[in-house]
């Protein structure tokens, strides 16, 4: 059986492809299309699909589009409500369910030979759920989607036995813990369904002293869902415009929405626990991308395990219908393989592209090692390995790398990236070394999804990725499944005593993550990096960069 996923009515278009049961690709149309999110998610867009990530999923398994057994749309246009119905009066609602009822012509226009009936809806949540309950190492697993909005719901609570969900919640529109979380990233002068993750970092620096009030106002029922009463932002401090300079109380404000926030997902899966007794809970959605929640959810939660959908937001949920698709004709699906299910390069492939670009180049004996010397001697590599991942998170394979000894080299990645400097990078840590560095957080923890404490004693050796808090949000990589990445933390560590590098995703501020060999190397010219490291070759770049001691 092939199922073709497809994720188009909000935001982060992308496309998922399950062939026999096991995901072959997937990938996000953004980084194909060059357009951060690939798009607004506005009512007039909802129509625009991913059109160039879908292609690419049938390319790359040599499938034509009229060989599709089905296509799984992550929206059920039937499941939605008026305006006045869902209480969110949204009047673009019309328009977003009148484009999604015409989805199967729009595909067959995008994918010619498409046969428009074989296209299935699938609820949003469900394709959520099924993006982490069946995508998870764990087969039986409780499941949390914790999200903006779907067609009629922001949540759902279920489990997954034997690969069957069973919905045990969905909390109803208008209340969303997503849509209020949205709300207050718009207060505080960042995007909409974009900057929430600069909401998280900002909360790290205030004290949650609004907690008393929002205790009321956003609070759960007892039943699996919740109550989010309109909160104006305004009391509590004023209005942000993009770029305006933020103060003790917006820092206050958003330490106190994340305060509330956790204390409310603790509840919802203390409730699920209750419900399913599972050892597992899965999650998805885009709050399940909080990675400070999940931490707690994890230490204070009855659950053993938390496994959290790498593209846990919108672009997980082409993945997600296509799993789902999938099993109900009938397949037995497989969890998913890993993160990096793009698009990847051969070396011979890779070589043309340095050709073609006319900059000298060297094969070095083993790549690994050339890296770690210039990380050791505090430069920063642009690091390209392998096929692409999915989701936001850069795992490895589309990376920035640096040393993380030197406080001053979290100003300078920022920098070189050219984005605001409260926000953090993170660690990639050898998965053998963690538990004596971190704490707190699970390990091993694949998918960079979780924070962990820095010990004392290490909190001076990592200064650029410990967080003003203590934290870090680590990543922790597995010989067996990173071996290449491994080896080249292991040359660090052989050269410096740390077991550790700097890592974030390889893009400029506004940009989406480098996908193919060309974004590498306009992103390497462009920006001030010692060294590209693009499958077995380097680029070294002429001039030194300046190095702070
Ligand atoms: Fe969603």
């Amino acid at each position: 059986m092939k199922v073709l996923g497809i994720n188009a009515i909000y935001h982060d278009p992308a496309a998922a492809l399950v062939v026999d049961g096991r995901v072959v690709a997937a990938a996000e149309e953004e980084r194909f299309s060059r357009r951060k999110h690939g798009k607004r998610p506005l009512p007039w867009s909802a129509w625009e699909l991913p059109e160039l990530s879908a292609a690419w999923c049938l390319a790359e398994a040599g499938i034509r589009p009229e060989e599709l057994d089905a296509v799984a749309y992550s929206f059920d246009p039937a499941l939605m409500g008026t305006p006045e119905e869902s209480g969110l009066f949204d009047d673009g609602d019309t328009m977003r369910k009148r484009y999604a009822e015409m989805a199967p012509d729009f595909l067959a226009h995008a994918l010619p030979g498409l046969d428009p009936a074989k296209v299935r809806f699938v609820k949003h949540h469900v394709a959520h759920a099924a993006s982490a309950g069946k995508a998870a190492p764990q087969r039986d697993n409780a499941v949390l989607v914790l999200d903006g909005r779907g067609e009629a719901h922001s949540h759902l609570a279920g489990r997954y036995v034997d690969g069957q969900l069973e919905i045990l919640a969905g909390q109803a529109l208008p209340h969303s813990l997503g849509l209020m979380y949205e709300d207050l990233t718009d207060h505080l002068g960042f995007l909409r369904s974009s900057d929430e993750f600069k909401v998280m970092a900002m909360a790290s620096y205030g004290k949650p002293r609004f907690l008393g009030e929002l205790s009321e106002l956003i609070r759960a029922t007892g039943d699996g869902g919740f109550v989010t009463e309109t909160i104006d932002f305004a009391e509590f401090a004023p209005r942000l415009g993009k770029g305006d300079q933020w103060t003790e109380d917006h820092a206050d404000l958003a330490a106190s929405v994340q305060t509330r926030l956790e204390e409310v997902l603790v509840d919802l899966a203390r409730w699920v626990h209750e419900q399913t007794g599972e050892k597992t809970l899965t999650m998805a959605g885009g709050t399940a991308l909080n990675c400070v929640a999940n931490t707690r959810i994890l230490a204070e939660s009855p659950f053993e395990q938390v496994w959290v959908q790498p593209a846990a937001g919108d672009a997980g949920t082409a993945l997600g219908a296509a799993l789902h698709v999938a099993a109900e004709l009938g397949e037995r699906t497989e969890p998913m393989p890993g993160a990096a299910l793009g698009r990847g390069w051969g070396d011979d492939q890779i070589e043309r592209w340095l050709q073609t670009a006319a900059v000298d180049y060297e094969r070095p004996d083993d790549v690994a090692e050339a890296v770690a010397e210039v990380l050791a001697d505090n430069g920063i590599v642009a690091w390209f390995q392998g096929r692409s991942e999915y989701g936001p998170r850069a795992l490895g394979h589309r990376s920035l790398l640096a040393h993380p000894g030197f406080e001053a080299n979290l100003e300078r990645m920022n920098d070189v990236k050219g984005r605001e400097q409260f926000r953090p990078v993170a660690p990639m840590v050898l998965l053998e070394r963690a538990p004596e560095i971190f704490s707190r957080g699970p390990i091993p923890s694949p998918y960079m999804l979780f924070v962990h404490d820095v010990a004392p004693e290490w909190k001076d050796r990592i200064p650029t990725v410990t967080h003003v808090d203590g934290t870090a949000r680590i990543q922790t990589i597995d010989a067996e499944t990173e071996p290449l990445v491994h080896r080249m933390i292991a040359a660090f560590e052989r050269r410096t005593g740390i077991p550790v590098v700097v890592n974030t995703s390889l893009n400029t501020a506004g940009r989406p993550m480098v996908d193919d060999p060309r974004d590498a190397l306009e992103c390497f010219g462009s920006a001030p990096v010692d060294l590209l490291a693009i499958g077995p070759f380097v680029v070294r770049r002429p001039v030194r960069t300046p190095r702070p001691e």
